[in-house]
């Protein structure tokens, strides 16, 4: 079985995602970068290891990075998934993991890289946002695609209401992202593609969950 090692900085709700699908894994630690992050309640609640690596005790960089790798290393993990882990990582960092860090960004990557997606999204004007599970590469927010998810943006969104409902699909695809590589399913392309192998039914590297928006 594989073992996963899961970074986070906040509310941790797509770790929860990841660990209510039950997935043939096992998560050995859930790490942050800060100690107040609520995910680590509810890691702990559920019996997850828990470890903190805080920031703000690292002047440069590359020093967090290194205590992050020696807090990671111990679990020797198959694949490290960042799940709002909120900060850049140095290349070094991306190099040492290279094909075993995945993330999540709530855009359809490569529109709307960064931060506050959703508020670009709808000044934008698109009428179809989402969410992409990516292998994490040097070009922030640029790395090897893995599976996306689309909403439909609705006439009068807010950003409140697109962003939960984009976070509906990270829910889902993220625990779907992680089964793919642990089924050893992932092949990334010196041509920084992924090619998702045995496709069965129902499972598609574009889960649309496009709804026609109806307007009066
Ligand atoms: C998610 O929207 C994720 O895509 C982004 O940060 C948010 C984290 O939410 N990178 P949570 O901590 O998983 O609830």
């Amino acid at each position: 079985m594989k073992t996963i090692v899961i970074l986070i900085s906040g509310r941790g709700s797509n770790m929860e995602a990841i660990l209510r699908a039950r997935l043939p894994v096992r998560v050995s630690c859930v790490i942050s970068n800060d100690p107040d992050a609520k995910g680590l309640a509810t890691a702990r609640a559920q019996g997850i290891a828990t470890a903190v690596v805080p920031h703000r005790d690292f002047q440069v960089r590359a020093e967090f990075d290194a205590a992050l790798a020696a807090s990671i290393d111990v679990h020797q993990p198959d694949l490290i998934v960042l799940a709002g882990f909120m900060r850049i990582l140095t290349d070094g960092f991306i190099a040492r993991y290279h094909g075993r860090l995945m993330n999540i960004h709530p855009s359809l990557l490569p529109s709307f890289p960064g931060l506050h997606t959703h508020r670009h999204a709808l000044a934008a004007g698109v009428r179809i946002h989402g969410c992409t599970v990516h292998f994490l590469t040097p070009a922030v927010d640029r790395g090897p695609i893995i599976v996306q998810a689309a909403v439909a943006v609705l006439p009068g969104d807010s950003e409140e209401a697109l962003s939960a409902r984009v976070l509906r699909e990270e829910h889902r695809i993220y625990p779907q992202a992680i089964r793919w590589f642990c089924e050893g399913r992932l092949s990334l392309s010196p041509d920084g593609t992924v090619a998702v192998h045995g496709a069965r039914a129902g499972e598609n590297a574009l889960e649309n969950a496009l709804r026609s928006p109806v307007v009066e």
